[in-house]
């Protein structure tokens, strides 16, 4: 093919996600040059305290997945500053060249993207972290992204491989107005709640939950939906909301603070169950939903449905976007799936990193 352009990736974070994501990246590498004529290369992978680099290294670690060891320690922190062995390898003629990829779950990686966005390296993430909890954050980083029109893409940070940030995106670019977002965001509380809707006794939905790698190794992380509030503080800012996370108007599902799981089985568990029975009615079935609307309004918590609705026909651990809005009238546009989980999310990243290389913003 000609026009081949070769990027190179610098992927910070080798756990769950991060590690599929090399495999699944120089697996297909040769397809992806073919069908769009990017040719990946691995820069580097960046881990807490250690790095790999070039692409060779690459190779071997998609080879031996987490069994792979050729790490070298590295500097710590987390500016641009770690880079440097990147950049003196591999040179710094054109920034676009790079695409930085996030596939860590700290708030330590923010000031590293907004370096890198502001140096016109694209970025791909699906770490929630920073666009959700950090101040202000989401929007420098959309700004420096539509200043220089460097790609800054985050669709696995919401829908995990669901098509839920490019299919808002498109609405909105397109002149559509996007009058609400109703989701079900979680892939854990809804394979919990979806399993409660059927009949199952909350323990037994909540351990089904886990066995299924759906829940947290701790499932009250789950039962508290942080997870489930940083998704919809997505939404509402790539709707363009000025929401942040404490704007949000949360009906917590836990009574209380439980500090660890054991305290919570027994007394607590039965509590939340006794709350889910009461809160669903007869042909109905609940779920722990989000929404934000264009009036700034964004709210997390319970909400029944008909069975006879889109709702009733969930599978547990499927996820549910919908969007109102002026041009499509009555019927919302659904994206709905299982979306979550490390293969999935990896191989989501992975078309963000090719839309990257692309120059897709
Ligand atoms: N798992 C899923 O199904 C899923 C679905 C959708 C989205 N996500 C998101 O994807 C991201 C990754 O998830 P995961 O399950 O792969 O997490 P994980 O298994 O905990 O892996 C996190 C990785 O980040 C690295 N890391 C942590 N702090 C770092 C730092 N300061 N500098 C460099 N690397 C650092 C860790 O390094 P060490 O290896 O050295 O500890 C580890 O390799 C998360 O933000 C998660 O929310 C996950």
């Amino acid at each position: 093919m000609t026009g081949v352009r070769e990027v190179c990736i610098i992927q910070v974070g080798y756990g769950k996600v991060g590690a599929p994501l090399v495999h699944l990246a120089i697996e297909n590498r040769a397809r992806i040059e073919r069908e769009t004529g990017v040719r990946l290369q691995y820069a580097a992978i960046v881990r807490s305290s250690s790095v790999a680099l070039g692409d060779d290294l690459a190779l071997q670690a998609a080879d031996r997945g987490t069994s792979f060891d050729e790490w070298t320690p590295r500097a710590s922190g987390m500016t641009l500053d770690i880079l440097d062995p990147v950049f003196d390898r591999f040179g710094l003629p054109d920034t676009t060249r790079y695409v930085l990829v996030d596939v860590t779950a700290t708030a330590e990686t923010g000031p590293l993207i907004l370096e890198a966005l502001g140096m016109g390296i694209p970025v791909v993430t699906a770490n929630k972290i920073p666009l959700a909890e950090t101040p202000g954050w989401f929007e420098q980083a959309w700004k420096a992204s539509r200043k220089a029109r460097t790609p800054f893409r985050y669709e696995c940070t919401v829908g995990g491989s669901l098509p839920v940030i490019s299919t808002l995106v498109d609405l909105m670019t397109t002149g559509d107005t996007v009058q609400r977002i109703v989701a079900l965001p979680s892939s854990s509380l809804s394979c919990i709640m979806g399993d409660f809707n059927r009949g199952l006794p909350l323990d037994t939905a909540i351990a089904d939950a886990m066995r299924r790698g759906f829940a947290e190794p701790n499932p009250l992380t789950d039962l508290a939906g942080r997870d489930a509030l940083r998704k919809v503080v997505i939404l509402a800012k790539t709707m363009g909301l000025p929401t942040s996370i404490d704007d949000v108007c949360q009906e917590p599902l836990l009574d209380m603070n439980y500090p660890d799981f054991e305290t919570f089985q027994g007394k607590g568990m039965a509590r939340l169950a006794d709350s889910l029975t009461a809160a669903r009615k007869p042909g109905e079935v609940t779920y722990y939903v989000g929404s934000a609307s264009a009036d700034g309004a964004v709210t997390l918590g319970l909400r029944n449905f008909p069975q006879s609705s889109i709702w009733g026909t969930l599978e547990p651990s499927e996820n549910l976007f919908l969007f109102s809005t002026s041009r499509f009238g009555d019927l919302p546009v659904v994206v709905r799936g299982i979306g979550g989980g490390p293969i999935l999310t990896a191989s989501g990243v992975l078309a963000d990193i090719i839309k990257a290389a692309q120059g897709q913003n």
